[in-house]
């Protein structure tokens, strides 16, 4: 097991109240897997990576449970030196925007070579030389120019590159990809979505991709979990997942991925908004734009239920956190 995130509760204390932006997270990567992050805008995500990753702003963020098991190690435990060097050679994170994760003063094969000098003590030229062979990497066209040039003078798409290679630097074990690909056009999302999930077979990483999109997803991913409100509400082996949700959220963000078999139809959308985590819902968090509500969702929150069907013997691990899970699945 490369990461175990267990329980993890995080909260934001802020002037109109406290913001429970993760509550009780559970999630595991094992070396090679990669984890899909699935869940509307506001529901966690990336604030769970920022646990992870040691990179929460506190204040006016706070850890107030939970493990981040490292192999093994807890990070959450960790001295910022020590958490400074498990970042960046250990696990690297890649962001939406790389316009502003980017120094836009360096040129691209200075902040390259940077993570050469600093971290690994290699010389200028040697640590330049590798700046070149990564860009050739992510292939970045005529890299051995382009590495000369600055963040601003490269499309979207060769900034991202440009961010995978910085990630990638080092050789993580861990990777986190934080809607890498959202700020991009369709087809350049592919591209660097490819690109990404071929490093990550070659090296073996870890890869936690984050995205709203359901739609990325299906190609790159091992396993899923979808977060509402700070929970994980479904985790699954995603082609469990396409095959038949367990969770009705799960089914709306399905139902609401454009497909090209349903050309012309009308696109299904979730009725209502995710829940302000300042006044999280009642019961399940998900009650009040369910289309299965039933009286217990209003007061009952649910476990994360074992799903045990279709197949008893349960290969894989899947759960839901709904209380009429089996009527989902079948239905
Ligand atoms: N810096 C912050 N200050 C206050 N609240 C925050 C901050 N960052 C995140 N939050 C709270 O955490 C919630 C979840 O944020 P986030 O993890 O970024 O969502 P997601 O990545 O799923 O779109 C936000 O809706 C907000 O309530
Ligand atoms: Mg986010």
């Amino acid at each position: 097991m490369l990461l175990d995130v267990r329980d993890l509760h995080v909260e934001f204390h802020t002037r109109e109240g406290v913001a429970k932006a993760v509550n009780g997270v559970n999630y595991r990567v094992d070396a090679g897997e990669t984890l899909a992050v699935l869940g509307e805008s506001g529901s966690g995500k990336s604030v769970t990576a920022q646990a992870v990753m040691g990179i929460l702003d506190m204040p006016p963020g706070r850890i107030t449970r939970g493990q981040v098991l490292f192999e093994g190690r807890d990070l959450l435990t960790l001295k910022e030196d020590e958490r400074r060097r498990v970042r960046g050679a250990e696990m690297a994170m890649i962001f939406q925007d790389a316009l502003s994760s980017l120094n836009p003063v360096l040129t691209v094969g200075d902040q390259l070579a940077e993570m050469f000098t600093v971290h690994r003590g290699m010389s200028k030229k040697d640590a330049r030389a590798r700046a070149v062979e990564l860009m050739d990497r992510v292939r970045i066209p005529a890299a051995r120019e382009r590495v000369k040039q600055y963040p601003h003078q490269f499309s979207g798409g060769m900034r991202q590159r440009i961010m995978i290679a910085m990630a990638m630097a080092l050789e993580p074990k861990l990777i986190i990809a934080d809607e890498p690909t959202t700020a991009l056009d369709v087809t350049v999302q592919a591209q660097v979505m490819d690109l990404l999930a071929e490093l990550q077979r070659e090296y073996r990483m870890g890869l936690i991709l984050i995205t709203h999109d359901l739609g990325v997803v299906a190609d790159v991913a091992d396993r899923i979990a979808v977060m509402y409100a700070g929970r994980i509400v479904e985790t699954a082996p995603v082609h469990d997942i396409y095959k038949a949700p367990a969770h009705p959220y799960t089914r709306g963000l399905l139902d609401s991925i454009p497909r090209l078999d349903h050309k012309g139809r009308e696109l299904y959308a979730i009725k209502g908004l995710p829940p302000s985590l300042l006044r999280i819902p009642s019961g399940c968090p998900f009650h009040p734009r369910c289309p299965m509500v039933q009286d217990v969702c209003r007061t009952d929150v649910p476990p994360l239920y074992e799903v045990t069907e279709p197949e008893p013997q349960a290969r894989a691990e899947r759960g839901s956190a709904c209380h009429f899970w089996r009527e989902c699945l079948h239905g």
